[in-house]
């Protein structure tokens, strides 16, 4: 066999499909499992837009659309935006894509090469330093403190900003940490990008999974006309992950290269779960609401309850469905502890490594999962430690 291609060396993968991996074989041997790795809602998608998905279906929605995306999804795509970032993007500036995964790739792979250095969170969700990589940039860690309750400060990124810096990426509701930017945060970060001309990655897939805080983009702005490149998608607060349906939000030039690598890979996103992704803007929202509400109530739960097992210090998050609890009194590292969760409780979660070397030290438990399900973990845990 040849070589691979040396890039290959560069691209990251998620340690989540190798604990669920584990997860599958243990329960094949018949043991039972409580999934705490998994960050998808566990509620069904709203029963319109499966309704939309067939009826288009029926209809015969079954070929190629235009690789950005159809007209009628941008156009309701720059409502929402309006609605809930308080500006009216063009549909110029609207790109859809099979995930919000895919708008991430795109926008790196169009802006960041090699010679460049990319900000981003540490501990964060892994695409963005595997992606960075890959496009052989550098990556810049900005280590997240819990006596900041893992917030990105604009002097933390001050500090790293150099020469070379193309481009900041922030993830505010944050998956591991669940943390939550300030209006400050996010203004003065949003200044620091324009001062020195870099691109901002916003990534709010967790927007609308927010207890008591408000979100805030940086693209209200420039009204991601100069710099920001805002994510957005269904996968969270639609319960659509199986649909594969996301967007960016970005200046009209690079939506248009964008467009150029959505051409070479994806040719469109499947026809049929883009009219359903235009019954999810413009229908009833009340489902996202009723699943916000519950999540907030298992948070509750998991954090008051994860405080109560020896060894567990958890702060209470402000957003996104996660907790990261700080285990390092436990005496564990943050594999063994994930390791031995799984082994010998039954229990998965991700250690926080899995994030990023700042992550040494935490779990990650998704409370993606039933009330039920949390109290019977903590009880098992209490027993453990
Ligand atoms: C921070 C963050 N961004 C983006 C995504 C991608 O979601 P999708 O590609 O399903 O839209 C996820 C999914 O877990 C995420 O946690």
């Amino acid at each position: 066999m040849k070589p691979f291609a040396k890039s290959m060396a560069r691209i990251g993968t998620e340690s989540a499909f190798e604990v669920l991996a584990r997860c599958r074989e243990l329960e094949r041997q018949g043991k039972r499992i409580l999934h705490f790795e998994i960050g998808e809602p566990d509620f069904p998608s709203p029963p319109h837009v499966v309704e939309a998905a067939k009826k288009a279906l029926d209809q015969g929605f079954t070929h190629y659309t235009p690789p950005q995306g159809i007209l009628e999804l941008r156009e309701a795509v720059c409502e929402e935006i309006e609605r809930s970032r308080g500006f009216k993007p063009k549909p110029d500036q609207v790109i859809i894509g099979p995930g919000g995964k895919p708008i991430i790739l795109f926008a790196m792979l169009a802006t960041v090469e090699e010679g460049d250095e990319v900000i981003v969170q540490d501990p964060a969700y892994p695409m963005y330093a595997s992606i960075a990589n890959y496009a052989g940039a550098k990556v810049v860690p900005v280590r997240l403190r819990e006596e900041n309750d893992f917030r990105m400060t604009a002097e933390d990124v001050n500090e790293k900003v150099t020469r070379k810096t193309k481009m900041v990426v922030i993830n505010s509701p944050q998956n591991p940490t669940g943390s939550v930017l300030s209006k400050e945060d996010v203004t003065g970060i949003a200044e620091i990008a324009e001062d020195n001309d870099l691109w901002l990655l916003s990534d709010e897939i967790y927007n609308r999974i927010i207890y008591g805080a408000e979100h805030f983009s940086p693209a209200t702005r420039d009204a991601a006309a100069e710099r920001t490149i805002l994510v957005d998608g269904f996968s969270k607060a639609y319960a659509m992950t199986g649909y594969r349906l996301g967007y960016g939000v970005a200046p009209e030039k690079l939506v248009q290269k964008m467009v150029v690598l959505a051409i070479n890979t994806i040719s469109c996103v499947t026809t049929f779960v883009q009219l359903a992704g235009v019954a999810a803007l413009k229908g009833p929202q009340d489902s996202t609401a009723k699943m916000v509400g519950e999540f907030r109530a298992r948070r509750d739960l998991i954090v008051s309850g994860l405080n109560g097992v020896r060894g567990f210090k958890c702060a209470n998050p402000k957003g996104a469905f996660y907790v990261f609890p700080n285990i390092t009194r436990t005496g564990m590292g943050s594999a063994e502890c994930g390791n031995y969760l799984l082994e010998k409780g039954g229990i998965a979660v991700l250690p926080g490594t899995a994030f990023g070397d700042a992550g040494e030290g935490y779990v990650r438990f998704s409370y993606a999962t039933s009330r039920e399900n949390i109290k019977e973990m903590i009880e098992k845990l209490k027993a453990l430690f």
